[in-house]
């Protein structure tokens, strides 16, 4: 028959055993409630003492106890070992390669009209004329009276116009159809002193939206007040700043048109710098390229920007980057530029 002693014996081993082939803290658990926990099998040893003879009870007694704090230290060590472990998997699993290439955010660019814009900024800037910035929101009378527009003159409808809801004896307000107004800003801020603006911005007009019309586009204006400033000094302005927009060789071309703020008015046109002025597809076999509109500033809005007008002269023109850059580009289509099409944007980074 088995003694009480080989069946320790046997509980230590059995136990030892179980426990090297417990592999994760759930079966240590359960190791634990079966060995060494309250309901386990050291704590029915022990119970069976009392069928042990009394002499021997002090030998098993110790021997019992040395079990169980032996029994509990391998515990000890194999939860530590496995708790150990799953750290170290953990840390392996989550490890950071900090040599990976990154992902590269995707980096926006200056939209195309604003490239534009900035090229002809530092054009004119080359021949003295400082950027200005004028309201979009503008009263009807600086968009229109002040620039020689009278209340009724059929020039009003060449640009149609967004008016703003105002109370009824309020001062009309509108979207500026066009960048003209900030000139008498300008003259405003300057008069009598000579001046040198540039404006560049937005405009708006109630349009039918088509390839070649917007309801918002933008324009820059050139004004340039001044002692015996003569049509020849805006000649030579269009010419640099042709040549130096469209390369050297660009040559310009001034068509009589009429706009009420200036006299003479003109159209300027330059020649086509993708056929060298020869007849292509994109000047319609002409060599010209129309550009925008210029001229002399009309002695009424000299008068209304604060200036003399039999002491004073000035040119002014209104060109738009929108076109500039679709002849540029060959683009013909003018929503793509405000459609939010990042496949056009991207084009031109
Ligand atoms: N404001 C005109 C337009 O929008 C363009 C223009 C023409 C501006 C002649 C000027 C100018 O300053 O002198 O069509």
């Amino acid at each position: 028959m088995m003694t009480i002693t080989d069946e320790l014996t046997n509980l230590e081993s059995q136990a030892l055993a179980d426990l090297a082939a417990t592999s994760d803290l759930a079966g240590l658990a359960d190791w634990k409630s079966r060995y060494t926990g309250k309901a386990g099998a050291l704590t029915r040893a022990l119970r069976s003492m009392g069928s042990v003879p009394a002499e021997q009870r002090p030998e098993l007694g110790r021997r019992l106890n040395a079990l169980r704090e032996q029994l509990e230290a391998a515990f000890e060590t194999a939860e530590a070992g496995l708790k150990q472990a799953a750290q170290d998997a953990e840390l392996a699993a989550d490890r950071i390669d900090v040599t990976m290439p990154g992902h590269a955010p995707a980096l926006g660019h200056l939209h195309l009209t604003t490239q534009v814009l900035r090229q002809v900024e530092a054009i004119f800037a080359e021949m003295g004329f400082q950027v200005w910035e004028s309201p979009e929101v503008e009263l009807d009378d600086m968009n229109f009276s002040q620039l020689n527009f009278p209340p009724d003159h059929p020039a009003r409808d060449m640009q149609d116009t967004f008016y703003v809801e105002m109370p009824p004896e309020a001062p009309a307000v509108l979207l500026r159809t066009h960048t003209s107004p900030g000139q008498m800003h300008a003259m405003h801020r300057y008069a009598p002193e000579p001046l040198r603006v540039l404006l560049p911005g937005k405009v708006y007009r109630n349009e039918q939206v088509t390839a070649r019309s917007e309801m918002m586009f933008h324009q820059f204006e050139f004004l340039a007040v001044g002692h015996n400033i003569t049509m020849a000094d805006l000649k030579g302005t269009l010419a640099f700043f042709a040549e130096r927009m469209y390369g050297p060789g660009t040559k310009i071309r001034l068509r009589p048109s009429y706009f009420p703020f200036t006299e003479p008015s003109v159209e300027m046109d330059v020649t086509c710098f993708l056929c060298a002025g020869k007849g292509c597809r994109i000047c319609k076999h002409s060599g010209w390229l129309e550009i925008g509109g210029c001229g002399m500033v009309h002695p009424n809005v000299l008068r209304n920007g604060g200036y003399d007008p039999e002491v004073f002269s000035g040119f002014a023109g209104g060109f738009g980057p929108e076109r500039i850059a679709m002849l540029k580009y060959g683009i013909d289509d003018l929503r793509n530029f405000y459609s939010g099409d990042v496949r056009f944007v991207e084009q031109f980074g």
